[in-house]
């Protein structure tokens, strides 16, 4: 008796005949389970807690559900299954139809139990073959999905090893990390080094709709289920079956729609709006955020248990600032690509180009520098982009603010009154828009906000419990 770990099912309706065949069987292979008819079979083959077999051999008239059903539901189940269907001697068109079906062999009654133990064994010896070049091809998927993402950093290698790792597993994967930090690149990474990389990898945004619109893109709608839905429409869950859904922007989603969203986590089961059947789906899911779950947390505005639900494996995207050899790589990158596009000769960068890109804090991370390269390569005139086709567009970098430079006084300055009066100032010219005035300081939203917090700045046109701590001081 070997002991691979192969696992057989024998489903045939007559009693002896199944258990000779389990008995003989079970000379050479340990787990062999049988099943008396069809439907039981069925049940046993859906049951995802259970484990899948590598080969099924089954009766074609069985009770409860025929063969044809035992067969399709075993390669539902897991398409490298080898089924080995049974005739009944002289019946062709049955054996045909059962090869059309997608079985891998069949044996004809009676039975010779030493040719049905051959065919077993040729069709163990087939699946093994299968489940190898499977293997390989995810490993070799594995290593060329992740070839569009450039950069060396540790950071982006060890959110790139994660995201290898958990992409053969069905776990719910949450990705964090500043806009344009390549949140949907390592999504896709997951998606295409996964087994289901044959399958769709379905994308949406969670912020660009209200409620009512994400919920029927998410679940679907039936005919009529509100006024406007005059057709039936398939959501995003059912389309993603069998591939990975990345939902984008998750923290932006209403309570509601959180509520929603975590029942199918659960139980895998939903509705389409309007509609009564219970659809399962067995998408895979994978969250993105550039906001702080955390503070949504804290303030009530993001469910606990559906963080939890999304937060089984966390992968997060520093911003491209951290990274630093990530930008001049990126840089390198984006300059070949539209080099070769636009049909531009150009070398590379200058040396005071790229320390500027060094500096240069990419509130917008890898996106902002990909703009910032397109258009440099357009404006460049000499062989090399300099500072100068850089410094023509984007916003004030820690090292050049135009030619701007501040004069520090015979008796010195305090350097934290200094920035409280350009905090102010850039506050006022904005008009207390936070976004727009990190923006001209050259940081992100999130810092300013931390400062503005630090220096008791507060302005009527800001949520209370957001910029004010407990100091009164007034700002403008
Ligand atoms: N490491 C990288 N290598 C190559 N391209 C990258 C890398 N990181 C990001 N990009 C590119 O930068 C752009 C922004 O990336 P992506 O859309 O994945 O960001 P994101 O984190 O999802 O942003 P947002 O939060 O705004 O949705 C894309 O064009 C993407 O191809
Ligand atoms: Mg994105």
């Amino acid at each position: 008796m070997t002991d691979d770990g192969t696992r057989i099912l024998v489903v045939e309706d007559q009693d002896t005949l199944r258990r000779g065949i389990a008995l003989a069987l079970r000379e050479t292979w340990r787990c062999v389970e049988e099943a008396a008819r069809g439907d039981v079979a069925l049940e046993r083959l859906r049951d995802e807690r259970a484990e899948t077999f590598d080969v099924v051999l089954t009766d074609l008239r069985l009770p409860g559900a025929d063969g044809i059903a035992v067969l399709r539901a075993a390669r539902e189940r897991d398409p490298l299954t080898c089924v080995l269907v049974m005739t009944a001697y002289g019946s062709v068109e049955s054996a045909v139809e059962a090869m059309k079906s997608g079985a891998f062999d069949f044996v004809q009654k009676p039975l010779d139990l030493e040719q049905v133990e051959l065919r077993v064994a040729r069709a163990v010896e087939h699946r093994r073959l299968l489940g190898e070049v499977s293997d390989l091809r995810a490993e070799r998927a594995a290593r060329d999905a992740g070839g569009a993402i450039v950069g060396d950093s540790p950071a982006l290698r060890a959110a790139m090893d994660l995201a290898r790792r958990v992409a053969p597993t069905r776990s719910t994967v949450l990705i964090t990390g500043e806009t344009g930090t390549g949140k949907e690149l390592i999504a896709g990474l997951i998606h295409g080094a996964s087994p289901r990389a044959a399958g769709p990898f379905v994308k949406v945004n969670c912020a660009a709709l209200p409620e009512t619109l994400l919920e029927s893109e998410l679940f679907g709608h039936e005919r009529g289920a509100f006024t406007g839905a005059d057709r039936e429409r398939v959501g995003r869950f059912e389309q993603a079956s069998g591939g990975t859904l990345l939902l984008d922007e998750v923290g932006d989603m209403s309570p509601a729609t959180q509520a929603k969203l975590l029942r199918v986590l659960q139980d895998q089961e939903f509705h389409r709006i309007g509609g009564t059947r219970t659809l399962r789906t067995d998408a895979r899911i994978v969250a993105a955020t550039n906001q702080d779950l955390q503070e949504k947390l804290r303030d009530g505005r993001f469910r606990e248990d559906l963080f939890f639900r999304l937060n089984v494996i966390r992968i997060d995207l520093p911003p491209l600032r951290e990274r630093q050899e990530d930008a001049i790589a990126l840089a390198h990158h984006f300059l070949q690509r539209f080099a070769n596009a636009l049909e531009r000769p150009l070398r590379g960068f200058t040396e005071s180009a790229l320390e500027r890109i060094r500096a240069h804090p990419w509130p917008g991370n890898v996106r902002e520098l990909h703009n910032a390269i397109e258009r440099a390569v357009l404006m460049a005139d000499g062989p090399r982009i300099g500072c100068r086709d850089l410094s023509l567009f984007g916003e004030r970098s820690a090292s050049d603010a135009d030619g701007w430079r501040p004069e520090l006084p015979p008796n010195g300055v305090s350097l934290r009154e200094v920035e409280r009066h350009l905090v102010l100032e850039a506050l006022s010219r904005t008009d207390y828009v936070q976004k727009d005035a990190a923006a001209l300081l050259g940081i992100s939203r999130r810092k300013l906000n931390y400062m503005i917090q630090r220096m008791g700045i507060t302005h009527a046109t800001w949520r209370r419990n957001r910029t004010q701590p407990k100091g009164e001081g007034r700002a403008a």
